[in-house]
């Protein structure tokens, strides 16, 4: 018997029998996805936006149906503010390139980022500093991992042009208060950019009401399929910007004008997506989208904050078990974080996999966080979605237990215990 509703959905649970505690890393897909997909694939695919006949408009409208609803999802105004990227990455990436591209980072200016983020939010804006010779500052981060943007009153400044914020947190679960940083942001003039990898996928979402001016987030860590992320613009700035990557789809008309090439961009969001999109990956976003609201993300929200605290409860009952991020759960999502004494984190990994549970081990692309708090060696991390259920938990539980009594994997050769 299935210990939720959702549960069967996901042949990968059904037929492996594994506890997926890994999708902060990427979430399984639903039948209902993987399906719709492998029609769209076998009989109504198409390039979009080239062709006159049938099937390619048929295909044009799946994948700007895709459009449709992710700005539904998130609350975003209209579709038009919906630009789809490779993931989460590519859309920050694009963010940075845009702004450095039109020439809003200037020498001497600042970017505002925190000690927090995952090297997702963080590179791609120390590379542009770096090219116009801006500067970085830094928040910093508590002794639980969290970042204290309280102090970004403090810290900004006229000649800040960027915050970016991390809303939840890849290793401690932690959701920040995007909603007053923005505040404090668009007080100075700043832009605010939110990484919402592991928000969106989790907690409903409304762009309006948060109030800032660029979103991003994957579609593979939110049951769709890799290979599609969404960047979320307000109108009014993306149509003022001109896109960093030219190519086919982007423009409305190229000129030959006295020996000069000129370009008429298309309005967003084609301007931003050069080249063939990932059209059967956004059938799949679509699909999952539709799961998402059959659960309601509310339910979605609640059913992860009660395995988390009784992977909380579970864990911190294990002597031995250090457990990362804020004791506050009502500040956290489905991520729990830990280390057992010094066992070297894969090691950890590797014995649960042994035990048929599947988590992350390492410094899950958050290498300044880590060092931060003091584990230098990474961490643990086992992460929830609705598929989830207690049992899993236990299944966690009771493998660092017996890792706990025998002192340590067989590989050990002293007690790091
Ligand atoms: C907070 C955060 N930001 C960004 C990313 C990058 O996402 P993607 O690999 O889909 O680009 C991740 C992935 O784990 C993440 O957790």
């Amino acid at each position: 018997m299935s210990c939720n509703k959702w549960r069967s959905d996901f042949p990968e649970i059904t037929q492996r029998n594994i506890a997926y505690l890994d999708s902060a890393a990427s979430s399984l897909k639903p039948v209902q996805v993987i399906e719709s997909m492998k029609e769209f694939a076998a009989l109504s695919y198409a390039n979009v936006h080239r062709g006159v006949y049938k099937v390619s408009m048929e295909a044009s409208r799946a994948y700007e149906e895709a459009h449709e609803l992710a700005a539904k999802f998130i609350g975003a105004r209209s579709w038009e503010e919906i630009v789809f990227t490779k993931n989460t990455t590519e859309a920050l990436q694009l963010v940075a390139g845009l702004l450095l591209w039109n020439r809003y980072i200037d020498k001497e200016d600042e970017i505002i980022v925190s000690k927090a983020e995952h090297h997702s939010n963080l590179l791609p804006w120390v590379r542009a500093a770096e090219a116009v010779g801006a500067k970085v500052k830094l928040v910093p981060v508590n002794k639980e991992g969290v970042p204290m943007w309280e102090a970004l009153g403090e810290m900004i400044s006229k000649r800040t042009k960027v915050v970016a914020i991390g809303h939840a947190s890849n290793v401690t679960g932690y959701v920040s208060d995007v909603k007053e940083v923005t505040k404090v942001a668009h007080e100075s003039g700043a832009l605010v950019v939110v990484d919402g990898a592991q928000s969106v996928p989790h907690m409903k979402i409304d762009v309006r009401e948060m109030g800032a001016d660029f979103l991003a987030f994957s579609g593979h860590k939110m049951l769709g399929p890799s290979g599609i992320g969404v960047l979320w613009g307000k109108q009014e700035i993306l149509e003022e910007l001109e896109p960093p990557f030219g190519g086919g789809g982007t423009v409305e008309r190229v000129f030959l004008e006295e020996g000069r090439v000129r370009i008429a961009w298309h309005r967003s969001p084609w301007k931003f997506e050069a080249g063939t999109p990932p059209i059967i990956e956004a059938v799949g976003l679509s699909e999952a989208i539709r799961y998402l609201w059959r659960v309601g993300m509310e339910q979605v929200e609640a059913l992860e904050r009660e395995l988390t605290e009784h992977a909380v409860r579970r864990l911190s009952a294990l002597e031995g078990v250090r457990l990362i991020g804020p004791k506050d759960l009502q500040r956290k999502l489905g991520i729990v974080a830990f280390n057992v004494g010094s066992i070297e984190p894969s090691l950890v990994g590797l014995w649960l996999d042994s035990h048929g549970v599947a988590v992350r081990a390492g410094l899950h692309c958050a290498h300044v966080l880590h060092d931060e708090i003091g584990e230098r060696q990474g961490s643990v991390r086992a992460s929830f979605y609705l598929y989830n259920c207690r049992e899993d938990v236990d299944r966690l539980a009771f493998a660092l237990e017996e890792l706990i009594k025998k002192g340590g994997p067989p590989a050990a050769t002293s007690s790091p215990l």
